[in-house]
């Protein structure tokens, strides 16, 4: 099972300076949980801004085109057919971005998995629009009473 997993703002925002747009404590625990014990693809900008790295206890996938880049405690994959390929045995896998990752496996991925935030933050990284012809509505939970109010929202693909 492929799984995108992010944080996107009403205006479908999710980073800025090759960092968060905000950092919900409950949303990173929601993260960690979901997460831990499997494995997660990002590309090698996200990676860089991980103020952790690897993530620990998850199997750590970075993207780049950089011949031989290492990055201490990841798997390196040169593509996204790489990163699958070093992944053909994984049961759960989950796209953590930033946005060109998550451009490139929204044809692939069967669940999205999305903390709507609905805050007006300027980004400079963008989540691709969520085509509701392809995708259908399986959870939602309501975050209104937060500083910040979100909406936790997992989308399954149709079939
Ligand atoms: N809100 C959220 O949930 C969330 C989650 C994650 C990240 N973010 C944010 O997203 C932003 C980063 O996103 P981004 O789009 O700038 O960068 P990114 O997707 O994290 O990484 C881009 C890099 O990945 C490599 N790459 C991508 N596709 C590739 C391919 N097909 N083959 C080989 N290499 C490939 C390239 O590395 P090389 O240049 O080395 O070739 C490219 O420069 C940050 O602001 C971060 O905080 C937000």
């Amino acid at each position: 099972m492929i799984s995108i997993i992010a944080a996107v703002s009403d205006d479908l925002g999710i980073g800025k300076d090759n960092d968060l747009l905000w950092h919900l404590s409950d949303d990173l625990k929601r993260f960690k949980k979901l997460t831990t014990g499997h494995t997660v693809i990002m590309g090698k900008r996200t990676w860089e801004s991980l103020p952790v790295r690897p993530l620990p206890n998850r199997k750590n996938v970075v993207i780049t085109d950089v011949a031989a880049e290492i990055f201490p405690g990841a798997v390196t994959a040169y593509s996204i057919e790489d990163a699958l390929e070093k992944c053909r045995e994984d049961k759960e896998i989950f796209i953590m971005g930033g946005g060109s990752i998550y451009r490139q496996f929204m044809p692939l991925a069967g669940r999205l998995i999305i903390t709507h935030v609905h805050s007006a933050a300027e980004a400079d990284v963008w989540f691709p629009r969520i085509d509701m012809r392809k995708w259908k509505v399986a959870e939602k939970e309501e975050h209104s009473s937060e500083a910040i109010p979100y909406t936790y929202v997992v989308y399954h693909r149709k079939k």
